[in-house]
């Protein structure tokens, strides 16, 4: 459905956990998540109720995520349910990788056409640094395991970190030449665990034009990346600006974070409930929040942070 400024919402992306088995600094803070009780989480049931209403409503992409979505033990019956519901053409998941060696085939069948995997760094001390603990190796073997089971689209997302990663750019988009997959540089945002790195720490990423002058750029392809393409390579690059260009006026999306929260906008506060509610007042909270939706969330920067009163792992990014 159309939102008030003409937006047509089309994409879902749907939080189904807040736990994860990695830490990234900028995404949650050292100690984990205060696990919530359970009856405060939205149950499979509600979860795909509420996947029905968005279809319903116009919705025909959903995007699965966390936290990390793969420590959730029924997320291949959620994948599953979800691609089989009526209305919903395209099924992705964003995941952190590590967790895909065993999965990735099961995923496939049970409908997912396309994966998203977090790498910020291709250095096993780096990347041990900036999950707090997690290991390089698992997080390679989950792309190949990705790749072996022959995804529809595979992309790599690498949030760009001033003083982490720039060094590594032309390194990780080489990973466009060896393998079928697109690499996407992200700007850090300015939410939750993520304000504790400083100002030097959010560079714009017209860095990476910079430091590969050889990128052709390629034509839009509706999504929130600019495209570019390495000559002889069998990938993209994708530059995600969400603070030095926001994309909001052609934003298609609404969230649902596992404790069952509209969020209209991912840098605004509002958060509308729909936890405990049936068929119909789901239907006409979501459209509310739809309705809702504002026309810019504001500035965005080290200085302006985001409204969002949660960390990245509560809303799935
Ligand atoms: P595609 O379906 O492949 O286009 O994926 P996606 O980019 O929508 O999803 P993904 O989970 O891979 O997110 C990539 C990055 O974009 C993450 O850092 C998200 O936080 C960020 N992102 C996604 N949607 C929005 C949005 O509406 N606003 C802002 N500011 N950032 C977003
Ligand atoms: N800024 C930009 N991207 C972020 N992600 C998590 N936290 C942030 C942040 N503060 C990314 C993850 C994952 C995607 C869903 O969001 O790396 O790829
Ligand atoms: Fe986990 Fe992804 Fe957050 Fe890292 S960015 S802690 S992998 S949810």
């Amino acid at each position: 459905m159309l939102d008030s400024c003409q937006r047509n919402i089309t994409y879902l992306r749907l939080s189904v956990t807040e736990l994860c088995n990695l830490r990234c600094r900028y995404c949650m803070p050292e100690e984990g998540v205060c696990k919530k009780r359970h009856e405060d989480m939205l149950t499979q049931e509600e979860m795909l109720l509420a996947v029905r209403v968005c279809a319903s409503l116009g919705i025909c992409k959903v995007r699965i995520t966390g936290g990390e979505p793969l420590v959730k033990p029924n997320i291949l019956s959620l994948c599953r349910e979800t691609a089989a519901t009526e209305g919903i053409e395209e099924l992705c998941l964003t995941t952190n990788g590590t967790l895909l060696p065993k999965v990735a085939q099961l995923l496939k069948e049970a409908g997912v056409d396309r994966l998203n995997i977090s790498l910020d760094t291709l250095d096993e001390a780096k990347y041990r640094h900036i999950t707090r603990g997690g290991e390089l190796a698992e997080a390679m073997e989950g792309i190949h395991a990705a790749l072996d089971a022959r995804f529809r689209k595979i992309k790599i997302n690498t949030v760009l970190i001033g003083g982490f990663n720039v060094e590594e750019i032309a390194a990780l988009a080489e990973l466009t030449r060896q393998f079928p997959v697109d690499v996407r540089f992200i700007e850090l945002m300015p939410i939750g665990n993520s304000r504790e790195f400083g100002p030097e720490a959010y560079v714009p990423n017209t860095v990476v034009l910079e430091k590969l002058p050889e990128l052709e750029a390629l034509p839009a392809d509706g999504s929130v990346a600019r495209l570019y393409r390495l000559p002889g390579a069998r990938g993209n690059i994708g530059l995600i600006s969400p603070v030095s260009a926001h994309f909001c006026a052609t934003c298609n999306r609404i969230r649902i974070t596992a404790d069952g929260k509209v969020k209209p906008c991912l840098h605004s506060s509002d958060e509308i409930s729909i936890k405990g509610m049936n068929e119909e007042q789901m239907r006409e909270t979501i459209k509310t929040a739809i309705l809702e939706k504002p026309q810019w969330h504001g500035e965005l920067s080290y200085y302006e942070p985001s409204h969002a009163a949660r960390n990245m792992n509560q809303i799935g990014g």
